[in-house]
């Protein structure tokens, strides 16, 4: 059994000071406020030997960080590692000054140095944050964590597991084996062979009987797609990417790597009753964690599950939108080498362009320049044989169309395009600044999957 919640140390902010006369500071102070360290971390994944992982705070899983809908939020950020670093809040509406991008929105914050991330979170749901810079081994060692902004009139859940994916790449003593290899990085992506959920392996999540309980999924993983089961138990789709859903049985979501599915769980009467989570693939359905029962709450059955009140994301105008294209693509194994002798894959492009990595300063020009206040809509075309997962920074937008499945247009931060698939999001460009929108299996967006929106 594992410790489902972890909370972060508040650095004080519950306990302010109420010297009469002195409420000068007490002001500014932020309602959640926490410091976060990212830092080498021996980690115990596999029995033969510690890994040489990446941390926040030391310990993987990360800190759970909690926060509130609409309350102010900082993050005292301390870089320990020996590479340059910024932290991205995945999913989060923010001012575009804490989006946490090399050279797109801030500095990046050296070995040794501090920032701070302030900002407000307008939307409730799970969300999680990472690095954005040397994405592939600072996700893949490690640095990756929850962001959970609760409902500012929460709803009442009896219980609430966070089960949080990721694969590890890594030999028998515990080393990592090569985190990207071309080959896959050219197509679904290089996996890892060890998964981990919450940080252990098929771990089982104790939750009491007869009871309603919030199971929120992310996936934190850098290549791995999900497709999430509950088999034969019966549970009901909450929200996607932090979105709620009109409540609806959850037979198999897909889940792409940066999405977060949150489902409600009926927990049955009796202490003991084991309810496999599972990753399907075709007829197989690998388990990937369990829940399981302990004493139940006393009352005759758990209430109806409670509905997620709806996050404040505008309606885009379809009628007025202006639509812009967008075209993902295989570029073929282009493998230039930079002047300085670095090789940069380039595997693939959005609308012809590939965007390898943000190495430099240099900033390529922008794939789209909106104007704050339009509607938008954005067609996408993925004419590529694998699955991508797109995702805008700074901005929700409503996925209105595929060619591929029927929709009922639905909210969210990511959308996991099919090999092939053509399909319109819709957004209002209400939050001005310049967003990455990218592909988020880690080496697609570090091998040309990658690009930015301006908003002004
Ligand atoms: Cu999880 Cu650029 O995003
Ligand atoms: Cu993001
Ligand atoms: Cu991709």
């Amino acid at each position: 059994m594992i410790k489902r919640r972890q909370l972060l140390q508040f650095a004080g902010a519950t306990t302010a000071m109420t010297l009469p006369g002195f409420s000068l500071s007490l002001s500014r102070r932020p309602d959640y406020d926490y410091v976060l360290t990212a830092e080498p971390t021996p980690l115990n994944i596999v029995p033969g030997g510690a890994t040489p992982g990446l941390a926040f705070n030391g310990q993987f899983p990360a800190p759970v960080i909690r926060a509130k809908q609409g309350k102010p939020l900082r993050i005292h950020f301390i870089n320990k590692l020996s590479q340059e670093t910024t932290i991205h809040w995945h999913g989060i509406r923010l001012d575009n000054a804490m989006d946490g991008v090399p050279y797109l929105t801030q500095a990046p914050i050296k070995p040794g140095e501090t920032f701070d991330y302030e900002f407000t979170c307008p939307d409730a749901g799970t969300f999680w944050y990472h690095p954005h810079m040397h994405s592939i081994e600072q996700l893949g060692k490690g640095l990756v964590g929850a962001l959970i902004v609760e409902e500012a009139d929460p709803p009442a859940f009896d219980d609430e597991v966070i089960v949080g994916l990721k694969d590890w790449r890594l030999k028998k003593d515990g080393n990592f084996m090569p985190l990207s290899e071309p080959r896959h990085a050219a197509r679904a992506g290089t996996l890892g062979n060890i998964a981990t959920v919450s940080g252990t392996r098929l771990p089982t999540f104790s939750v009491p009987a007869n009871a309603n309980v919030r199971v929120r999924i992310l996936n934190m993983d850098n290549s791995r797609q999900f497709a999430i089961s509950l088999g034969e138990n019966k549970a009901t789709v909450l929200a996607l990417d932090a979105m709620p859903l009109p409540p609806q049985p959850l037979s198999v979501q897909a889940l792409g790597v940066g999405m977060r599915l949150d489902i409600g769980v009926r927990t049955p009467a009796e202490a003991g009753v084991e309810i496999p989570i599972y990753d399907v693939k075709g007829r197989f359905h690998q388990k990937i964690c369990s829940l399981r029962t302990t004493s139940p709450i006393r009352r005759s059955s758990p209430p109806p599950l409670p509905a997620l009140p709806s996050n404040p994301v505008s309606e885009p105008d379809l009628t007025a939108a202006e639509t812009l294209r967008f075209v993902f693509e295989w570029a073929g194994a282009m493998t230039p080498v930079s002047k300085s002798g670095h090789v940069h894959h380039e595997f693939w492009t959005i609308n012809r362009r590939a965007w390898a990595g943000m190495h430099t300063a240099d900033l390529p020009e922008p794939l789209a320049e909106l104007s704050l206040g339009k509607s938008y809509i954005f067609e996408l075309f993925n004419a590529t044989p694998h699955g991508h997962p797109i995702h805008l920074h700074g901005l929700i937008f409503k996925v209105i169309k595929s060619d591929k499945r029927d929709i009922t247009p639905f909210f969210t931060d990511t959308i996991l395009l099919e090999k092939n698939e053509r399909a319109q999001i819709a957004f209002v460009a209400d939050n001005p600044g310049k967003w990455m929108y990218h592909c988020h299996v880690i080496e697609h967006m570090k091998t040309g999957l990658m690009g930015y929106i301006t908003i002004s």
